[in-house]
């Protein structure tokens, strides 16, 4: 039985919010076995650093469900059973004691190879104490959620954790300046954007409700902040019932794996498209595309805040326009690069798309070097 000061401690969790919970544990889930066969890790680190109680009440349903620490940690236990000679630490952190106190009660035991450390106080001193530690931390990896309830984003905290070989999840809360920035009196609330931008607060009113300028903003910081490495970027938009965007989940990570792999689970949890919007046009109405280089061909509509699969399909047909015999695997590894589209998962629906659509014919052929038999494609012109 749920005890009232338990019951106070629960948030609601909407439709959203409990998509945001099931793509970390997917992502977690699958990030941590790719890192477990690495002999260049041998301890795992899992931080929030506003981990809140631990458990939420199902807007739809009404029944209790695990936020996002309480799933990784039970993930994360089991990786720790497979993998006895590996170490999982989970580092979780709230400013309000009541919550720490409460999430406490749902997460599992420590084990030999598996440790929960919790702490109450404010996210920014908790990560600089971590991140400070960084540095000198050999065969560790972690991953690091950064999840507040407003556009706050400290990244003088946060830049340790972009030097070094781990990931970061922000949840950036882009429907608050839209909302808020034309009417910000309060010299505090300046400083609050001025700070998550890093931009006087002058140059941004006339961002305004441009939610695209403060997303591009965010990503030029983690640009400017990630020093000379090859790093990658993936954000993915939540939007809510009212199909307004509340939020985006940014993944950053230096490994192209974990980038492919972060796309991969955002499209499987959101069911074949690129965020949680609801799509009220038909995406199978057909419309004449009349892009560049497209002249009046018959295509599916496109959606830019809400990908289909349909427009992985459309994407590729123009990309390889015109060519012959192209090895399955390079439509993949063309999409390794994409910000958004997935280059793994839903290889059967594009394919089925570009034969469908696109009238991509498809050959068998055996290559004689390999003695295997591949797929190759052959994309019509569009003019
Ligand atoms: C969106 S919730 C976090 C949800 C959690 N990550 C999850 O997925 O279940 C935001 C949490 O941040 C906490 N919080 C707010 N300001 C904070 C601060 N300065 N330092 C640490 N935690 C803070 C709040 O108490 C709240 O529990």
């Amino acid at each position: 039985m749920t005890n009232n000061n338990t019951t106070k401690l629960m948030n609601k969790a909407s439709a959203h919010t409990i998509k945001k919970f099931e793509l970390i544990e997917e992502y977690v889930k699958s990030w941590a076995q790719k890192l477990m066969l690495n002999d260049f890790c041998n301890t795992l680190v899992f931080i929030d650093c506003m981990c809140n109680s631990g458990i939420y009440i199902n807007d739809e349903t009404c029944l209790q469900t695990e936020g996002t620490p309480v799933r990784v940690a039970k993930v994360l236990l089991d990786v720790a059973r497979t993998y006895p000679n590996k170490n999982i630490e989970i580092y979780l952190n709230d400013i309000n004691a009541l919550k720490v106190e409460e999430i406490k009660k749902h997460l599992p035991h420590d084990e030999r190879n598996f440790h929960v450390i919790t702490k109450v106080g404010d996210a920014s001193e908790f990560l600089h104490t971590i991140g400070s530690q960084l540095y000198n931390a050999k065969f560790l990896h972690y991953f690091l959620f950064y999840d507040p309830y407003k556009a706050i984003i400290d990244w003088e905290a946060l830049f340790p954790f972009f030097r070094n070989w781990g990931e970061v999840m922000i949840n950036h809360i882009v429907s608050d300046p839209v909302r808020a920035i034309t009417q910000v009196k309060r010299t505090v609330t300046k400083e609050k954007y001025e700070n998550t931008y890093l931009e006087d607060f002058e140059k941004l009113v006339p961002y305004g409700s441009d939610k695209q300028a403060y997303e591009k903003r965010v990503k030029d910081i983690i640009t400017t902040l990630k020093g000379n490495r090859k790093y990658y970027v993936a954000a993915f938009p939540f939007y809510n019932s009212q199909n307004s965007q509340v939020y985006s989940l940014l993944h950053c990570t230096s490994n192209e794996e974990g980038f492919k792999l972060y796309k991969k689970c955002a499209w499987k949890v959101f069911g074949g498209q690129s965020s949680t919007k609801h799509l009220h046009s038909n995406p199978d109405q057909l419309v004449m595309d009349f892009g560049v280089g497209t002249s009046g061909i018959i295509s599916t509509q496109t959606d830019e805040s809400c990908f289909t699969v349909r427009d992985i399909a459309k994407y590729l047909s123009r990309e390889f326009a015109g060519c012959q015999d192209v090895p399955l695997d390079a439509l993949w590894s063309h999409l390794d690069n994409h910000p958004v589209f997935p280059s793994d998962g839903f290889r059967k629906e594009i394919k089925a798309e570009l034969k469908s659509m696109y009238n991509v014919k498809q050959r068998l052929e055996y290559n004689l070097t390999t003695g295997k038999k591949e797929y190759l494609f052959s994309f019509q012109n569009l003019d």
